[in-house]
């Protein structure tokens, strides 16, 4: 039985419909992420399962049991904001100790707590400092240890590294994943950030207005996109034309691809294929090669990789990611003519102009590339 469960819930705010319609199931100890842009309902949904926020449509149940008017105090839930929302006024250990002190809990019990608690989150000796006397990264542990101080069943946590540089955040999301893992405790997190949620994940719901695209464990939604839009907000995808030429070929800029092309795209004139820019090969251009033909626009180097753009004949434009010393090894320029080709089987086809084969029919994210 999921522990947490998500059946048709709905919220609209006058016309806007933040939540639409989303259903997921959540086992006991699992972590699961809600990704998707600005705006696309995911922190409206973490407080639709606190309970700060009434759905107008749907079941939640917590526990096989409906827990529609029960207030959050009472839902067994732990809650990080996307704001930390530290008390100011109140010591760390204060902050961490709080829901404890204000259910009336010994003194004792609560100071030995927060010293489990510090010690967990890497946090002591700075029990009697200030949220102004911390840095970022500590005052989001506090946010942490303060959510799970009464030892919650479910944790709720919302952006919490986004206000935090790119290094603090990396090292911070993995002491998160092993905190909770250690506690055993269910987890539903939010990011806009397609790379942290693959890399904090066991499942990944993957949001667009309001909506769940698809939900699939992290290589399931990059290497496996059920249509286009996730293709391109889940890491970086070429779109290209093509012709399916049979089930196992398609054509692209006259020259055969192998590619697995689905049943209902055979003996169609055209498809879209989506590639990852790891799976284009570009080298310089050498006689009988059966490659296709482009030229070198720019490049940035990125330290173990190389991260190219190209044309192709055909005027499509590509991004191609190269190991740095294989790049080295081609010693190519911009400007310089290449030759590029599609590894067998890496290609996602999508019908033209159709994100799916399923349900959804968005256009690919903005700004994606
Ligand atoms: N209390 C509210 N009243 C009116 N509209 C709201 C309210 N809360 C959210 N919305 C709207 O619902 C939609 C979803 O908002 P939500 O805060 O859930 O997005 P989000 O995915 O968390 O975005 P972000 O990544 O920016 O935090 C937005 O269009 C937002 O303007
Ligand atoms: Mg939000």
């Amino acid at each position: 039985m999921a522990q947490l469960s998500l059946r048709g819930i709905t919220k609209r705010f006058g016309a806007v419909t933040a939540v639409d319609d989303v259903s997921l199931d959540i086992a006991s100890g699992e972590f699961v992420t809600l990704v998707g842009a600005s705006g696309c309902g995911k922190t409206t949904l973490l407080r639709i399962i606190a309970g700060f926020t009434k759905a107008d449509a749907g079941e939640l149940t917590i526990e096989g049991k409906r827990v529609e008017g029960v207030p959050p105090s009472k839902r067994d839930v732990g809650f990080v904001f996307q704001s930390y929302a530290l008390f100011p006024t109140k010591t760390v250990a204060d902050n961490i100790g709080f829901s404890l002190s204000i259910r009336h809990r010994p003194k004792a019990e609560i100071a030995e707590r927060v010293k489990e608690l510090c010690s967990l989150t890497q946090l002591s000796g700075m029990e009697d400092r200030y949220p102004h006397e911390l840095s970022g990264g500590q005052q989001q542990r506090v946010a942490l240890a303060r959510a799970l101080a009464p030892n919650p069943m479910i944790l709720l946590l919302d952006e919490p590294l986004s206000a935090l540089d790119a290094k603090i955040r990396a090292l911070l999301r993995s002491e998160i994943r092993a905190v909770v893992d250690r506690l055993g405790i269910t987890t539903v997190y939010v990011t806009h950030d397609q790379e942290e949620a693959l890399s904090i994940s066991q499942r990944v719901a993957v949001m667009n207005e309001g909506r769940f695209l698809q939900v699939g464990t992290p290589m399931d939604v990059y290497l496996k996109p059920s249509n286009r839009f996730v293709a391109n907000f889940i890491g970086i995808s070429n779109n290209l034309s093509g012709r399916p030429i049979d089930g196992g070929q398609v054509e692209v800029e006259g020259r055969p691809v192998q590619a697995r092309v689905p049943e209902g795209l055979l003996g169609r004139d055209s498809c879209d294929l989506c590639v990852r820019p790891e799976n284009i090969d570009i080298s310089r251009p050498s006689d009988g090669s059966d490659a296709m033909a482009g030229k070198l626009t720019s490049f940035v180097f990125l330290g173990q990789m190389v991260r190219a753009r190209i044309a192709t004949q055909a005027g499509q434009e590509l991004v191609v990611d190269t190991s740095t010393s294989h790049w080295l090894a081609n010693g190519l320029a911009v400007g310089d003519p290449v030759a590029w080709s599609i590894r067998p089987d890496s290609a996602i086809i999508f019908a033209p102009d159709d994100a799916s084969g399923s349900a959804a029919d968005e256009d690919p994210a903005p700004g994606a590339s």
